[in-house]
């Protein structure tokens, strides 16, 4: 389980500010879950100073990384290599560092398929899903929800141009959902909206735009991809406007951390209980 001398093998997570990441619990409770006695730790590291420091990681025998804001996009352009699904969400949250080469993947999209699927039991097959953002969250996610075969998903931007230039980038094909974009203010609402992404960055600059508040109703279930001990500004709002249920992005947090932990060691921890245990230590 040791390193190849006998070290315990280091891993940790890459941001900027990082000190309120919750990666080192999390792989923590998954260490001492599958007996893989990792050490992970927090690297604060800024824009300028990006590339100097992973290929330094690299030379200290550092074997893997997550990657959070704001670098998961530059990562991309600096790996060596690039999983498929890294590269059609052009950005990176975990990294293989190897002494010759570096490979970036992302399990953020998996992460919430896993978590809606599997932890929330939701049937997306056939669902309207309306995406409100058009960053590099709804980029990592776009490709994995089509994939679970939505019948149609409308992503909603203050800047309509580039919630278009990703609805261009979609695949097209007649198994997949319909993709399309508007304004916040232009959301259709001739045919119910089963699940409302929140994929702005908005909550975590203390803001709150205004959301498209006729787009839901008591059948609508709102997904924050933002976390936080109390509830978020949106899932506030959704509460508000009668959401039929709202849920913040604990168990995507757990779920994309449990790929990465398979990803680097080969076992994929249990994360119900995880989930559990890091919801209880928050409150
Ligand atoms: P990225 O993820 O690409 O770094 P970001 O600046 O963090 O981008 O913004 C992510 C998303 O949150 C974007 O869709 C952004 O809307 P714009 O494209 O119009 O900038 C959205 N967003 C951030 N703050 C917002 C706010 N106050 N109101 C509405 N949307 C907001």
């Amino acid at each position: 389980m040791l390193g190849e001398y006998g070290e315990i093998d280091k891993y940790g997570v890459i941001g900027y500010p990082i000190s309120h990441s919750r990666s080192p619990v999390i792989h923590r409770l998954f260490a001492l879950q599958t007996g893989h006695p990792i050490q992970y730790d927090l690297y604060k590291v800024a824009p300028f100073e990006l590339a100097t420091c992973i290929r330094m990681y690299q030379t200290q025998g550092i074997k893997g990384l997550n990657v959070t804001v704001p670098h998961k996009s530059k990562v991309a352009e600096l790996v060596d290599h690039l999983s498929d699904r890294a590269a059609k969400a052009g950005a990176v949250n975990t990294l293989v560092i190897k002494h010759d080469e570096i490979y970036g993947d992302n399990t953020d999209g998996s992460g919430l398929v896993q978590d809606l699927v599997h932890n929330l039991q939701l049937h997306v097959k056939g669902c309207n899903i309306l995406i409100l953002g058009a960053g590099g969250a709804t980029r990592g996610i776009l490709h994995p929800l089509l994939g679970l075969q939505p019948a149609r998903i409308m992503i909603a931007n203050r800047t309509i141009e580039k919630a278009q230039a990703l609805v261009e980038a979609a695949p097209e094909g007649a198994a997949v959902a319909a993709v399309a974009a508007c304004r916040f203010d232009d959301v259709p609402t001739d045919r119910p909206w089963h699940l409302v992404i929140n994929a702005t960055s908005a909550g975590l600059k203390g803001q709150a735009p205004p959301y498209p508040a006729a787009a839901i109703n008591s059948e609508t279930i709102c997904y924050d991809l933002s976390y936080g001990l109390t509830p978020t500004p949106f899932s506030l709002w959704a509460h508000e406007h009668g959401a039929g249920k709202s849920v913040m992005g604990w168990g995507m947090l757990v779920e994309q951390a449990a790929d990465s932990f398979e990803i680097w060691r080969g076992v994929r921890p249990n994360t119900a209980s995880v989930l559990k245990q890091l919801k209880i230590s928050a409150t």
